[in-house]
């Protein structure tokens, strides 16, 4: 059958990302972090930008050589338009429209919370994909959605976050207990160590498939205050505590929802995508619901489920497919666009 290659560029945050697909499989997936935001404790848009431009082309560059590809040999170039930090995509988007232009071939424009989604159907040895109807989650730094997905190109959002992203309550917890940036993973690993039941904190009210995390975040801040005005040792003390009892809290309110989304639709497949799937409390509770409440549950492998542009390269897979059916190829202009919905 047709080959197609498509050179995949992610510049939306603070990760510099090239990939090379061929049809559905990653050929090379190449990331440069930007460890620069760490000492901030958090992304700082101008600061992404300039790295960003730093790391373009080293990392494209680094992407064609380890897929064994001369840029010749590209049916098109896939990028995210959006959503993100402007600045940050700018780059992205004027490096691959240049890019595309000298080698006169399509440019494809990728909407990057589409691109979490049909991360699944990125061809893996020994990773059976989801089949339509099914229920995508997105759960990042920078993400909180509940995704309808009929088909490829055929979603609906039913449900976000009104204000913190989920991997926010994360890392903002973290820095209230002085751990550095990004705290996810860290509150992931003392939890392992702690009392989920140890701390009970409330979870919001919030309507149909909406989260809110802002108010846990404040819960927890003044929870930690308080305990540390009687005991000035209190986090060094109970550390692993406090963090499963955040843990099991948040993760709480995920699966509420989820489950919430799984009896409107009456779909249940679960595809969960995003840097805080990693999170061992929700692994462990999707894999119990998979017994209990009969789900089939996906999880693709760490690498296409933080930023990465493999994920932009299967979504330009698709659409170019698409496309050469349809006989469409129109000179398509395409610009950054930071609110891009899905
Ligand atoms: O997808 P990602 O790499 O970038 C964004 O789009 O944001 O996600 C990063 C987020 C951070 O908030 C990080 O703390 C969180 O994912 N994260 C975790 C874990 N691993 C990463 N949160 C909880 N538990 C983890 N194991
Ligand atoms: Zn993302």
């Amino acid at each position: 059958s047709q080959k197609t290659y498509i050179l995949a560029i992610e510049s939306s945050c603070d990760d510099t990302a090239a990939a090379v697909l061929q049809n559905d499989k990653v050929l090379s997936n190449v990331v440069a972090n930007q460890a620069i935001h760490q000492e901030y404790g958090g992304v700082v848009p101008e600061l992404a930008s300039r790295a960003h431009q730093q790391n373009i082309v080293p990392v494209v560059t680094a992407a064609l050589r380890k897929a064994n590809i001369d840029k010749k040999q590209l049916s098109a170039i896939a990028f995210t338009s959006g959503p993100g930090l402007l600045g940050s995509l700018l780059v992205g988007t004027s490096f691959a429209k240049s890019f595309a232009m000298g080698l006169d071939i399509p440019l494809l424009d990728i909407n990057h919370m589409k691109a979490h989604i049909l991360a699944h159907f990125i061809d893996e040895e020994g990773y059976d994909k989801p089949s339509f109807p099914f229920i995508g989650v997105t759960i990042s730094g920078g993400h909180t959605q509940i995704v309808r997905v009929d088909d490829y190109f055929e979603m609906e959002v039913i449900g976000e976050t009104i204000d913190d992203a989920v991997g926010e309550a994360f890392d903002k917890s973290a820095k209230i207990m002085d751990l550095p940036y990004p705290g996810g993973p860290l509150i992931d690993k003392y939890a392992q160590l702690g009392d989920p039941k140890a701390f009970p904190f409330t979870k919001p009210k919030v309507d149909g498939l909406n989260f809110s995390f802002s108010g846990l975040k404040t819960q927890i801040m003044y929870f930690v205050q308080r305990q540390q005005e009687a005991n000035p040792d209190f986090l060094k003390e109970h550390r692993d505590d406090v963090c499963a009892s955040i843990q099991y809290t948040i993760v709480n309110i995920l699966m509420d929802k989820i489950k919430k989304a799984v009896k409107e639709t009456g779909i249940t497949q679960i595809a969960i995508g995003g840097g805080v799937s990693a999170n061992s409390g929700i692994r462990t509770a999707l894999k119990k619901a998979e017994t209990t409440h009969g789900w089939k549950t996906f999880l693709p492998k760490f690498q296409y489920t933080t930023d990465n542009a493999a994920m932009i390269g299967i979504v330009g897979y698709l659409k170019y497919k698409d496309l050469v059916e349809k006989d469409s190829f129109q000179n398509l202009e395409v610009s950054a666009q930071s609110r891009l919905k899905i």
